[in-house]
């Protein structure tokens, strides 16, 4: 497993085009020097072009929200995991919650996305899953992880050195302000790393696969984070639209 940890801004719909441009300008200036670990920003779709343009020659990299499992076609609104290869992407955040809320994707859909980007060999996904407040509350979160997660992947074959990510974001933290106990996060990922064990082979699984926590994650809290156990980074919505709080949250993680 990459020993680097990777630290993603979801910029989501937040922002501008402009106000994306200026931000992508400050992370480059802010991150020149930085290089203990892999820092990828995730802009809206439109805004990928401009700033892939702004960060060339920066060790920052460069993510999609989102992408379509078929290569071309009659698929109005959508993108291609080439198209996005070809701009300069390397990441793409599949099955976000918020797009499983309001776009109605589904299982289906998240898996065909999966195995299309894994079977390209073009991009890492970035696959979210997490339980919301009621699974929580009824003890189901174990269960509602591993069928997320076999819904997402079973059947996909991973070749060489494709890598995946994880990311574990309980859909009660996301936006609150108010992040989990770093030990329930802790918990969570064990018992994705299990489940991932089952399916894949450990072998596998510390060779191709990350796990990241994502969920309110700021400069103030990060620090209980940091010396967790299969904690191999970190997803951040909120913090990463102001350059200087998503530079403390990475310095701290990378410590
Ligand atoms: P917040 O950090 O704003 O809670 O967002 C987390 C998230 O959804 C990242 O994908």
């Amino acid at each position: 497993m990459p020993t680097k940890k990777i630290i993603i801004a979801n910029l989501k719909m937040n922002l501008s085009l402009s106000q994306t441009a200026s931000l992508a300008r400050k992370f480059k200036n802010k991150f020149t020097a930085f290089n203990k670990g892999e820092v990828v920003i995730c802009p809206a779709t439109l805004a990928l072009c401009r700033m892939a343009e702004i960060l060339k020659g920066s060790r920052l990299k460069l993510g999609a929200q989102n992408v379509f499992w078929e290569e071309n076609g009659p698929y109005t609104g959508e993108t291609s995991v080439s198209s996005l290869a070809e701009i300069g992407c390397q990441y793409v955040i599949l099955g976000h919650s918020e797009r499983r809320m309001h776009l109605l994707e589904n299982y289906e859909m998240i898996h065909k996305k999966v195995a299309a980007v894994v079977k390209s060999e073009k991009l890492t996904p970035i696959v979210c899953l997490g339980e919301n407040w009621k699974e929580r509350k009824t003890d189901r979160r174990d269960f509602v992880l591993v069928e997320q997660l076999w819904q997402a992947l079973s059947g996909i074959d991973i070749f060489g050195d494709q890598q995946i990510i994880i990311a574990y974001e309980p859909i009660w933290a996301i936006g609150t302000g108010t992040a989990i106990k770093p030990d329930e996060a802790e918990y969570a990922h064990k018992i994705i790393k299990l489940a991932l064990n089952d399916m894949f082979g450990m072998q596998v699984v510390s060779k191709n696969f990350r796990i990241i926590y994502g969920g309110s994650i700021n400069p103030k809290n990060v620090k209980g984070f940091t010396d967790l156990e299969n904690m191999d980074g970190l997803l951040v919505g909120g913090a990463s639209l102001k350059a200087e709080e998503f530079y403390k949250v990475v310095k701290e993680i990378t410590k």
